[in-house]
Parts: structure tokens; sequence; C-alpha cells
């Protein structure tokens, strides 16, 4: 318990670091917080700034929680273990104590631990975030539906992780809240 507690907090300190945030900061671009959808994720710097931008945002969420991932598993950790500390991770990104516990929305970074736990399920996932946001522009509808799918997709391929997988999709249906209610009143952001 020891080992995987101190883990999770190394994930979670590793979580806070935003990608978004340092690729606009050294961009000398304006705080992503501040503009578009205000989330500081790959979609909105996607958004905002292009392709170039967006693909560095994606690549430091995604890879943050690696290094203490690999540990624990270095360690031979149980699969709960590996997906407490993934939730360590996770939470540090959502909710990063040094801007004030208001971080992004999970979906990249959900997606990077899974590529190393889970990476069939990470990448059907993928799939289908992509074509989702290719065909309705939208990326909230492409990370919601990945979300309600992911748990169902690690039931057949990864049965071991599904409570962990669960767990990542209820964080991502919180951090979305904002993107549920704009796409009701028709106001989300389109891609
Ligand atoms: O990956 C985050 C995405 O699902 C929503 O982001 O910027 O459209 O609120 P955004």
């Amino acid at each position: 318990w020891s080992i995987i507690l101190a883990l999770a907090v190394l994930g979670y300190l590793s979580g806070t670091w935003l990608g978004a945030i340092t690729v606009c900061r050294l961009a000398r671009l304006p705080d992503p917080r501040l503009t578009g959808s205000s989330n500081p994720g790959f979609s909105n710097v996607l958004r905002l700034h292009g392709k170039r931008l967006a693909l560095a945002t994606l690549l430091i969420d995604m890879a943050k929680g690696w290094p203490v991932l690999l540990m624990g598993m270095a360690l031979e950790l149980a699969p709960w273990g590996l997906g407490v500390v993934g939730l360590g991770v996770l939470l540090g990104h959502c909710y990063p104590l040094w801007y004030h516990l208001r971080g992004g929305k999970a979906v990249a970074s959900a997606f990077g631990i899974m590529l190393l736990l889970t990476p069939g399920v990470a990448l059907i996932c993928a799939l289908i975030w992509v074509l989702l946001a290719w065909r309705v522009h939208t990326a909230a509808v492409a990370s919601l539906t990945s979300a309600c799918l992911a748990p169902l997709i690690s039931l057949w391929l990864a049965p071991d992780f599904v409570w962990v997988v669960v767990a990542f999709a209820i964080l991502v249906l919180i951090r979305h809240a904002l993107n549920i209610r704009r796409l009701r009143d028709g106001s989300e952001h389109q891609l």
C-alpha cells in the first residue's frame, strides 16, 4: 500500500503539468484558460492555435504519467494498484493544486494512461474519438462517447482493468458537465 500511495502522489504531481499551458507559454501565446472553451487541453489548443501546438499538448498530457506508471509496472503492481497510480495522474490533471484545482478534462491523459495499461482499449477509443470528431466536429461528443464505450470495450479486451476504466470514464463525464450543458442548449464549440 505504501508504494502504491507514494506512486499515486508522484502521479498526481506529474499530472499537474498541463501541456496546454506550457505549449502556449513557450509559443508566447495567450493562456488557453482565457480564450475559446477556457479548457487547458488539446481540443481548445487545436481550435485556437492549430494542429502543431495541439499535437505537442496531446503528447505532453498523454505521456506525463508514463514514468510513474512504468515504475509501477517494473515493481509488478497488480492492476488495481496501477489503476490507483493512473487515477492519481488524472486527478492531478483535473484538479492541480497550483492552478486553484482548475485543470483539464482528463481525455488526453486518460488515453495516455490506458495506452500503457490497456493498449487495445485505448486504441479503439482513439479511433472512435477521431471518427466522431471528424464527422460531428465537436470534441466533447467524441470524448463523451468514447468515455461511455470504454468500460464495455475494457470488459471485452481487458477485464482486469474494468474498474479503472469505469473510474476514468466517470471523471471524464464529471469534467464535461459544462460541455453537456452547452450541447443541450446548442452552444457547444465546434472543432
Ligand atoms: O478533450 C476535451 C474535449 O472533450 C472538450 O474540450 O475545449 O471542447 O471543452 P473543449
